[in-house]
């Protein structure tokens, strides 16, 4: 079994990026610009929002992050979305989710400039992800696909499961990996909370990957050996050993999968630092224009 170190594939992006950013600024080019909006105070966003933060940092961008309480209107985020598409500085930008239950999630994605939307989350970039065109891929299927390609997985003709169809993962990265790409060209089957016989459709895949936000929900009589298994929960789990309160909890049983595994990813330190990283790439692609 070999470990896909999330955490090291990541610092090393990061250092590709930060050289690259290096390069631009001495040629009299403006840094990579990403902002960010963060509504509320909700534990799991201010973490992910201050690890974006300082990843811009790490990779030489600027970054401002403009933060709202729970109260906010929906029309003054529009206002705020509307600003930061005209604003040149930016050259992209983000609004974390989840959003008050008063906002539309929906009518806030839409109101972001697709060439701005370096999450990816647009209709316009989802569709034309969904048709291999070029566009801004969502970050954590982004880096996903980062991971296999770098660990040299084969996902060609391979069967791969995928647990989970929200939009910003289980939809995507099923899309990316059934794509005729490499990594891709994947038989793909998508299981969710009306799937039957879950247990068997996973005992035959070669690649699970599991984003359906259930701790411990892959359990070893569910993999065959020798699967890969790409973990991309992270729910939050009491834990009073701990000086948070709490430790993160994947959606794969780990102790008893991973000696059944070729590959896989840890939690914290598999997908996660990923993520991050794949929203510095959409950024610096802005910067560059090569997209749009
Ligand atoms: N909430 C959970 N994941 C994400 C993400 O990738 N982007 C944004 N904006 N919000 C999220």
């Amino acid at each position: 079994m070999e470990l896909i170190d999330g955490k090291y594939v990541a610092d090393t992006i990061k250092k590709e990026i930060a050289q690259t950013v290096a390069q631009m600024v001495a040629e009299g080019k403006k840094r990579p610009h990403l902002a960010a909006i963060l509504v509320g105070h909700d534990g799991g966003s201010e973490t992910y929002v201050a690890h974006k933060v300082k990843a811009c940092e790490q990779c030489g961008f600027e970054s401002t992050l403009i933060r709202y309480e729970s109260d906010v209107t929906e029309a003054e985020l529009l206002k705020t979305i509307e600003d930061l598409n005209n604003d040149a500085s930016v050259d992209g930008f983000i609004v974390q989710l989840p959003l008050p239950k008063h906002i539309s999630e929906q009518k806030i994605i839409e109101a972001i400039d697709y060439k701005k939307d370096v999450d990816g989350f647009h209709p316009i970039n989802v569709g034309r992800m969904s048709i291999g065109l070029p566009c801004y891929l969502s970050a954590t299927p982004a880096g996903i696909l980062e991971l296999l390609a770098r660990y040299n997985i084969p996902t060609k003709g391979a069967n791969c499961v995928v647990l989970g169809r929200s939009n910003i993962v289980g939809k995507p990265v099923a899309s990316l990996m059934m794509q005729k790409n490499n990594p891709g060209d994947a038989t793909v089957t998508v299981c969710h909370s009306s799937t039957k016989n879950l247990k068997e459709i996973c005992a035959n895949a070669d690649i699970i990957i599991a984003a359906l936000g259930s701790p411990g929900f892959v359990k070893a009589d569910m993999v065959m050996p020798g699967a890969v298994i790409i973990d991309v929960g992270t729910t939050r789990v009491p834990d009073s050993t701990r000086k948070s309160g709490f430790r993160l909890c994947g959606d794969v049983d780990f102790e008893n999968v991973a000696p059944k595994c070729s590959f896989i990813t840890p939690v914290p330190g598999g997908v996660g630092p990923m993520t991050i990283v794949s929203l510095m790439k959409n950024t610096l692609l802005a910067a560059q224009h090569v997209v749009y």
